[in-house]
């Protein structure tokens, strides 16, 4: 493969993701090495994280480069994500594509995880202005999109759990492994939504969003319903409980669209492949955009996208740089 790319590497949690993406937005390799060592504790253990991807990220980047079919040589640029994230994670990452970035002099962008989410959707064309809706294992927010570059404005994030840890905790209550969004969303298919009412906030203002009161309700109701006849009832439980958390999303949503009078909507996270909160954006009948499965849940491709969109900093400027574990940088400034 000939042309010019970015080589970018994203490590802010259990996944060890590196992409190579042409400065046209083509994505030439996306590899993703998730971690499944941590589903023993029931959540991500940092330490443990940190360490694993010491050993895959070189393994990582090599089968991104050999995918696409390039080498060192072909690179002009060097992307990873910044923060927020895990601390330990983060830095194993960013220091590999610094060093990679120095070993050549290239230039380098360090991104912020959030806007390589809604950055995402760039890599299907679908450009700025829209809203985003991001709902992932670690974050939940609603931002207005109205340019590529960014600063994104953040309208509406969870005051506690994320959705993706609100169907993590649901899973876990139900018995079903970790990460167990996706086991609970097939048991529920079996279920009927309304034979339990579950919280959804709706008497919250706002555009905030809160899950902790959520996974309380279904450990009361499990309690109250005793061992049998939980485990008699778990696809209704299921069921009640995913429709409480699509239905919490989508009153923000819907506030949101009202009051910024957007026409746009795209999702990510690795939510979005929660098929009925697919269905229930589609119903809505605006113009939306939902990533392929492997684009909203955590990748280096959408680094890449978000990457291109900001300003490269030369070598050696960048050397000092250093990852930061909470968002206290406007979402989408520049690195
Ligand atoms: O974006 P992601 O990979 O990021 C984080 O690591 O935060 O999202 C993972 C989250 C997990 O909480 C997982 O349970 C949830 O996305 N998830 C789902 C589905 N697929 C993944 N939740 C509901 N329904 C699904 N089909
Ligand atoms: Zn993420």
């Amino acid at each position: 493969m000939g042309g010019r790319v970015i080589l970018a590497v994203e490590t802010s949690c259990d996944d060890t993701c590196a992409a190579v993406v042409g400065l046209d937005g083509v994505i030439h390799a996306n590899v993703i090495s998730s971690q499944t060592v941590h589903d023993r504790f029931g959540g991500v253990v940092p330490e443990i994280a940190s360490r694993q991807h010491l050993e895959q990220i070189t393994p990582v980047i090599d089968a991104a480069l050999t995918q696409a079919e390039v080498g060192l040589d072909k690179i002009t640029r060097v992307a990873a994500t910044r923060g927020p994230g895990l601390v330990a994670a983060l830095l194993v990452g960013f220091s590999a594509a610094k060093g990679l970035a120095a070993g050549r002099e290239l230039p380098f962008t360090g991104v912020d995880h959030l806007h390589g989410h809604l950055a995402a959707s760039f890599l299907n064309g679908f450009d700025p202005p829209f809203l985003c809706l991001i709902a992932s294992g670690g974050h939940t927010l609603l931002a207005r999109v109205t340019r590529p570059e960014g600063p994104a404005e953040i309208l509406g994030q969870t005051l506690d759990d994320a959705a993706g840890e609100a169907f993590d905790k649901g899973a876990r209550l139900l018995g079903l492994g970790y990460p167990g969004g996706a086991a609970l969303s097939r048991l529920a298919a079996d279920g009927d939504p309304a034979a339990f009412r579950f919280p959804v906030g709706a008497r919250m203002g706002g555009l905030d969003f809160s899950f902790a009161g959520l996974k309380t309700a279904l450990l009361y109701k499990t309690r109250e319903l005793g061992a049998e006849e939980t485990a008699r009832r778990r696809a209704d439980l299921a069921a009640a409980y995913e429709a409480a958390i699509v239905e919490a999303l989508m009153i923000r949503l819907r506030r949101a669209v009202q009051t910024t009078g957007a026409t746009r909507i795209a999702l990510g996270g690795g939510v979005a492949a929660n098929g009925p909160l697919r269905a229930a954006v589609a119903a809505l009948g605006l113009e939306h955009d939902v990533p392929v499965p492997a684009l909203c849940t955590d990748n280096a491709a959408m680094i890449a996208a978000a990457a291109l969109h900001l300003p490269a900093q030369p070598y050696p400027t960048y050397l000092g740089l250093d990852v930061y574990a909470t968002g206290e940088r406007p979402l989408a400034a520049p690195a």
